[in-house]
């Protein structure tokens, strides 16, 4: 008997070298989740929600469904930073109730008690969200989505529903939803931007109860075939000088650069009542058409932090890391779903005009450079350099022991980034998920390109050029990636 046992065990090990693939597999949790992207302990989550900064804290909400890992009845999650990059995750926000699910939006810090909701000298926090009525949906109404608010009084942990909800009544339009407002210094009051199905509307108040509608942009401009959700409006400084200019940010399902949910943005001005493109921005929107916060297929509903700015004016960002195409799919279980690194976006002037750009906050990658990437799973933050030299692809290749890879890189051919994760691990959990390789355009002209790579256990994210071109991927290998070549 005990050499029969010896035998097996024998047997056991060689088989397991041989084909590493019946190896016992990692649990999923080592497997998959991710070393420093935030993501809920469990359930499903989608949009970021709410952000703001206050006395040192980054706070996250975002739509979450506890009871399952796939999108349902929508609450408010929670979570909190210092870094944004080690989250810790509260007990829920704000529950869905008699007038809906609670659906995406912002939070602002009401510092002059505009609001009224403060008391004892206590600044209120006031969240601005969409309830999201089942009951209208079902019965087919159009009024199904309207705009309420809620307020803090204990810097974002407990939540009370303003009485007076709702604020803003649906003006019979059916996709009407997902507020992001700002205080604007320039006409004095808060400005709202509310996503209507092709178009975003503007709204003003003194005292985020009472609201005016202002005007709308959109129908006919940049991407529009899909349903526009989650806009952002912001006045950001142009690099380098002292000239404002206003960034709108919409985001688009489906409709993508690369398929799916994605987010596009405007650059324009923004007088108090209109948004206005920027005369060169209107130009070159005609003819190109492709002005993608990021153009891997999973950064979606990104917006940026209230209540915080750089010195310099540039915001604070993060995205959802997802695709409404595969997300309920993807192969995790007791989770599913996580946002991107946080990001600074800024913009700058070019030849071309008014140009975005996105790179990983500071903080996150002071602390990624203290992580290690040992021989188990690469994870951190790397200097990508590729010399293009001829026509052949420039690139990188993440592997695994299974012979599995994601390779991403420049085309010189096709003069576009590409981030291939057809044979990465996973991936017949959605035909969507990985039919083909995703590219992006190279907005610069110098020969030798410059990145930086952040890679986390089922993430990439790609800034080349300063942050001009960037991308967002996941994967799922079966087996850590704990190699990198380069294709030279
Ligand atoms: C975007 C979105 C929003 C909506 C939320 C619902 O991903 O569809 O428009 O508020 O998700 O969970």
């Amino acid at each position: 008997m005990k050499k029969f046992f010896l035998f097996s065990l024998i047997i056991l090990v060689i088989a397991c070298q041989e084909n590493p693939e019946k190896k016992p597999q990692m649990s999923e949790e080592k497997l998959y989740r991710p070393a420093f992207h935030f993501t809920p302990k469990k359930s499903w989550m989608n949009d970021p929600n709410g952000m703001f900064y206050y006395k040192g804290t980054y706070h996250l909400y975002f739509q979450y469904y506890p009871d399952d890992n796939v999108w349902g009845p929508m609450h408010w999650g929670h979570a909190s930073s210092k870094d944004m990059v080690n989250w810790e995750e509260y007990p829920i926000a704000l529950y869905p109730d008699e007038m809906g699910y609670i659906f995406s939006g912002s939070a602002v810090v009401d510092h002059n008690n505009t609001s009224g909701f403060g008391q004892n000298g206590k600044t209120p926090t006031v969240a601005i969200f969409t309830h999201h009525n089942m009951e209208k949906e079902k019965a087919a109404q159009v009024d199904v989505e309207t705009q309420s608010i809620a307020y803090s009084l204990d810097e974002g942990m407990t939540w009370t529903k303003y009485a007076g909800n709702p604020v803003i009544e649906n003006p019979e339009i059916r996709d009407f939803r997902d507020p992001k407002v700002i205080w604007d210094d320039n006409s004095n009051q808060w400005i709202m931007a509310l996503a209507a199905h092709d178009n975003v509307r503007f709204y003003a108040s003194p005292n985020l109860k009472d609201w005016s509608y202002l005007s709308n942009f959109g129908f006919d401009k940049g991407h529009y075939g899909g349903v526009w959700e989650c806009p952002d409006l912001f006045p950001l400084k142009v690099a380098g000088s002292d000239e404002i200019k206003w960034v709108l940010f919409v985001s688009i399902n489906p409709g993508g650069p690369n398929g799916g949910s994605a987010t596009q943005y405007f650059v324009g001005d923004f007088d108090g009542t209109n948004f206005v493109l920027d005369q060169d921005f209107a130009k070159d929107l005609e003819n190109r058409n492709d002005f993608w916060v990021d153009f891997g297929r999973d950064n979606y509903a990104g917006v940026t932090w209230q209540n915080i700015q750089r010195d310099n004016g540039n915001r604070l960002f993060i995205g959802w890391m997802s695709n409404w195409d595969y997300a309920q799919e993807v192969p995790t279980h007791a989770w599913r779903s996580a946002m991107t690194i946080a990001r600074e976006i800024g913009l700058i002037k070019t030849t071309q005009g008014y140009r975005l750009t996105n790179i990983p906050v500071e903080e996150a990658k002071q602390t990624l450079d203290s992580l290690t990437l040992d021989s188990e799973t690469l994870l951190g933050n790397m200097k990508l350099e590729l010399a293009v030299d001829s026509m052949k692809k420039v690139g990188y290749i993440l592997s695994n022991k299974l012979g599995e890879k994601l390779e991403f890189g420049f085309d010189p051919v096709k003069q576009n980034f590409y981030i291939d994760r057809t044979v990465a691990g996973k991936n017949d959990f959605s035909e969507k998920f990985a039919p083909q390789l995703s590219y992006a355009p190279r907005f610069t002209e110098e020969k030798n390109i410059q990145g930086s790579m952040i890679l986390d256990k089922t993430s990439i994210e790609l800034f080349w050029d300063d942050g001009r071109t960037v991308m967002t991927e996941i994967f799922f290998p079966n087996a850590p990636f704990n190699q990198i070549t380069k294709i030279e």
